[in-house]
């Protein structure tokens, strides 16, 4: 039975705030039955901003929307259904779904029958949710990032009544198994192995989007991934804000990231990859995990910073002297290892002197790629009030020599490949060059080569001839 949707769930960034120790509940989903095929004969399409969280959360909902009968529809304008999964990690981020959305009002001129919802971060923020009530009328459904599951009512509810639906949880849900997912790739899975985030990084807005950190049972991500690699999976990556936190909410048992890696190595999946990694919870048992046979060569460690005063500013909890020992202990174990890494600039009250130990840092670790950003103040964070003398012409600045010594990294980190044979998973043709094929190494590197096109899906061996800054070249070979 639906409950009562006519009054407005909104968020409330303060009350997201809170952490309780109460246990999680699980549940498992189930469509509600009166909303079994109320899309049958119609249409829907999932446009997805953010991180790779966001692509799961997405692959959920299309699962969802294919229970209740409806199609997938690569055209958005004769969809019938529109659901925009959202992001808030930066300004720019909200812009570009403030922009997409403006469009939107067209589509429902043209179709008033379209059904328009909004889930994701941004629809964690109150402001977002009474910008949408003042000036965003197209906008029909607004749900959050722990009530997916109950996206049948939602869609049951506004059909029935014609009224907006905003039910927005503030504190985290339960963890929801069972959930159906209609996958991009029959190779590639994403997995997710934990929710939400503890770690209030002074400047992040994810642990007030996401909730507090909830793991799923170990047990169930074995058999996802079981059940996976009997479907013909090859590859899985392992999802979670802190993956190295994985585990600690465990009241009854005491499992973490590295029994999670050693029980998945043993599934029979040929590669393991995940992502995020917090370096203060990185332990000697997960850097040594990494030389499992099936845990890819490469790990994505965001450092922020490469000065101790701005990590403390940012509530970090690490020194630049612990992250580099976890480095060193990390090379020592898995000699050629990939490193790429997360990087602020301009955090506000960065010095020059601060900034140039962020690039000795970078050289020091010898990065092979990283995602640079400059700082942008979220309100409700404590970095959002912090006194910021640091000009936007300076951060620019900055960027642009951060980039220069990244773009070198890649460049390095590609040229040791030449005259080497790597193993590629091939996604299928480039898209700039379609007689070409690519897939990805396992160091992670893009790899562009001629073969057999027969072979996408599978993991062929490729022989490299020349790197680029941003792929490697090659041809297939026995
Ligand atoms: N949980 C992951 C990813 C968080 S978001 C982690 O901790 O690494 C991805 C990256 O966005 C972060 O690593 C950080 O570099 C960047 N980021 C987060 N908030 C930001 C902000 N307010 N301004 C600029 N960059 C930010
Ligand atoms: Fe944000 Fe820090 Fe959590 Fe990553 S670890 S999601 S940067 S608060
Ligand atoms: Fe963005 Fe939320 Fe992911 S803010 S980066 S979609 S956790």
């Amino acid at each position: 039975m639906s409950k009562d949707y006519s009054k407005y769930l909104k968020p409330d960034l303060n009350k997201a705030r809170k952490r309780t120790k109460e246990k999680v509940e699980k549940i498992l989903y189930q469509i509600n039955e009166e909303a079994l095929n109320i899309g049958l004969g119609k249409t829907y399409n999932v446009v997805t901003f953010g991180c790779q969280g966001n692509e799961a959360d997405s692959e959920v909902i299309s699962g969802i929307l294919e229970n209740m009968g409806y199609n997938k529809n690569e055209d958005l304008a004769s969809s019938d259904v529109i659901v925009v999964n959202t992001c808030a990690i930066r300004e720019n981020a909200e812009n570009k779904f403030w922009g997409t959305i403006g469009s939107f009002k067209a589509l429902k001129q043209k179709n008033p029958d379209l059904i328009i919802a909004i889930c994701g971060c941004m629809a964690q923020e109150e402001k977002v949710i009474n910008n949408i009530l003042a000036k965003y009328p197209q906008i029909d459904i607004v749900f959050g990032t722990h009530n997916i599951h109950l996206l049948p009512d939602y869609i049951l509810e506004h059909i029935n009544s014609s009224k907006k639906v905003i039910n927005v949880f503030s504190n985290e849900g339960c963890i929801v198994e069972n959930l159906p997912h209609v996958r991009v790739s029959n190779k590639k899975a994403w997995v997710n192995i934990m929710f939400g985030c503890d770690e209030f990084c002074t400047y992040c807005i994810v642990p007030y989007t996401r909730g507090r950190e909830r793991s799923r049972d170990p047990e169930d991500i074995i058999n996802e991934v079981k059940q996976l690699v009997a479907d013909g999976y090859l590859e899985v990556t392992l999802l979670g804000q802190n993956v190295n936190a994985y585990g600690k909410d465990f009241k009854e048992k005491d499992y973490t990231f590295a029994d999670l890696l050693i029980d998945l190595d043993k599934t029979g999946i040929t590669r393991i990859r995940y992502t995020t990694s917090h370096p203060r919870d990185l332990d000697q048992r997960t850097i040594e995990a990494m030389t499992l046979p099936s845990v890819m060569p490469h790990l994505h460690l965001p450092v922020q910073s490469g000065n101790n005063e701005v990590l403390k500013r940012m509530n970090r909890k690490y020194t630049r002297e612990e992250y580099l020992d976890k480095i060193r202990r990390l090379k020592e174990l898995n000699p050629g290892i990939s490193l790429t890494t997360d990087i602020i600039v301009g955090f506000p009250g960065e010095t020059e002197e601060q900034f140039l130990d962020t690039l000795s840092l970078v050289d020091e670790v010898g990065y092979e790629g990283a995602f640079t950003f400059i700082f942008s103040p979220r309100t409700g964070t404590p970095a959002a009030t912090y006194e910021d003398l640091v000009s936007m012409e300076e951060k620019h600045n900055r960027l642009d020599r951060l980039h220069d010594k990244i773009n070198q990294g890649y460049l390095d980190g590609n040229l040791r490949f030449v005259g080497k044979v790597v193993k590629v998973l091939v996604d299928g043709y480039s898209k700039n060059d379609p007689n070409m094929l690519n897939g990805y190494s396992e160091h992670n590197k893009l790899v562009n080569f001629k073969g057999d096109a027969s072979k996408i899906g599978q993991i062929v061996n490729v022989m490299i001839t020349e790197a680029k800054t941003w792929f490697l070249m090659g041809e297939e070979v026995e």
